[in-house]
């Protein structure tokens, strides 16, 4: 497969995770070319880690198909199937984020241990932002430190989860409560997965793409908003080239900040409202592109409430926002019926805001925005935040 090549440099935190390869193929995916084109002896041992959805992808079944032995109408493509090819092995566990937990990270870490991997092995994370973070946050712990490359399958995995080295699993019911930073060596980007994904999967990486060309991209904010029918059509050159756009502004920004100490935080546009809708419609209620969305659609209001913009320009987010079909309004549908009243809501949105692991010293700071690529963190009034929560 072509791709083209782009490298990031960071303060290592562990050996070999100074530096990522990122590399961006066009045309249909094809795993074997990518880790079996070379001579098997020059490899490392690859522990390939994958759910079941994506390990039943039509492209997939020529990788697949190796690790299932001779007799590929056995054994069935399940959670916990495991299989060797040569010294490397696949593991696939059951898809989405109920299983982001400890156990699915152990269960890499025994994959490993039962074929004898060393800590030069590379554990290879193929599937969406779950997948991608459990296994790289195995390779953090596997004796104390292995390799990692991943294979983003979903639009938000390419242009979010994947880029950064932020790694780890949920815990005790609280998401990614425990992890590690820890960068991968390498990340193959292949766009042309997203044609599988669900509707309701490419909105939500779409919403994190609207953000990130908020925050770097005013040409990509502005061909996103002259096109909202791209939600409809995949096939859109368009699309290959806002996975590029949003994949190197990540990397910019992690290149400069890999442990979230600055300028990273402003990826958190539209999150500190976001979070808080999820939490308080139920988890998994809400997908999480469409909370982020309606977040950065709050964000904007309560710029232009604190001053910080101007009306036109949060008129200009909202329809944008709502020209993709995601909500704008003060009181998001997935909470109505939940409480006696808009006041009520608001106030419990705010409580989740205070409790949001991101906040430093009890107080809740917002990213917020004067202009596209103006980005600031502030704390806010209370009442301002209460306010842009009700009509
Ligand atoms: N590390 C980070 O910086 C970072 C950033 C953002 C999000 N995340 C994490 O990412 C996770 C969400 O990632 P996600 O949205 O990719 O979810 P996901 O990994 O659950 O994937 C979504 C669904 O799509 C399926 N799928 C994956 N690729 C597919 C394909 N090509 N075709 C068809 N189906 C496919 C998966 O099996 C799953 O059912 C969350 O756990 C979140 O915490 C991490």
């Amino acid at each position: 497969m072509e791709f083209e090549e782009k490298n990031i440099a960071y303060p290592p935190v562990h050996p070999g995770t100074d530096r990522t390869f990122i590399r961006f193929y066009s045309g249909k995916p094809d795993l074997n070319q990518i880790f079996y084109s070379q001579e098997q002896e020059d490899q490392p041992q690859r522990i390939f880690v994958t759910d079941t959805n994506v390990a039943s992808l039509k492209e997939m079944q020529p990788f697949v198909n190796f690790f299932r032995g001779e007799d590929y109408s056995k054994p069935e493509i399940k959670p916990g199937f495991k299989g060797k090819r040569g010294n490397d092995v696949l593991l696939i566990l059951g898809s989405g984020e109920p299983f982001k937990t400890i156990q699915s990270v152990l269960a890499i870490c025994s994959a490993a241990i039962d074929s004898n991997a060393r800590r030069s092995a590379v554990f290879v994370g193929i599937g969406g932002g779950v997948i991608t973070d459990m296994t790289a946050f195995a390779a953090s712990i596997f004796k104390r430190g292995a390799l990692c490359e991943l294979v983003p399958t979903t639009l938000l995995s390419m242009v979010d989860a994947a880029v950064g080295g932020k790694t780890g699993c949920d815990f005790d019911s609280y998401k990614n409560m425990i992890g590690s930073f820890f960068p991968a060596q390498k990340i193959h980007i292949i766009p042309s997965f997203i044609q599988s994904l669900p509707e309701s999967e490419y909105r939500s990486g779409m919403a994190e793409v609207v953000k990130t060309a908020l925050l770097y991209s005013k040409d990509l904010f502005e061909k996103l908003a002259a096109k909202p029918e791209i939600l409809q059509n995949r096939n859109d050159p368009l699309v290959e080239q806002m996975i590029k756009t949003c994949v190197n502004a990540k990397a910019t920004v992690v290149e400069q900040d890999l442990t979230e100490k600055n300028i990273r935080m402003q990826l958190n546009l539209g999150h500190t409202f976001g979070h808080a809708l999820e939490t308080r419609a139920g988890l998994g209620t809400v997908s999480h592109g469409d909370a982020v969305a309606w977040g950065m659609s709050r964000a904007a209001v309560l710029s232009e409430k604190m001053g910080l913009c101007t009306q036109k320009y949060r008129t200009t987010i909202q329809n944008v926002l709502a020209s993709f079909g995601w909500e704008t309004t003060p009181l998001h549908s997935a909470l109505k019926g939940k409480y006696s009243s808009e006041e009520e809501a608001a106030n419990s949105l705010f409580e989740a805001m205070k409790k949001d692991k991101k906040n430093a010293s009890g107080k809740v700071r917002f990213v917020l925005q004067k202009d596209i690529e103006e980005t600031v963190i502030t704390e806010a009034d209370e009442k301002d935040v209460l306010c842009v929560l009700q009509n």
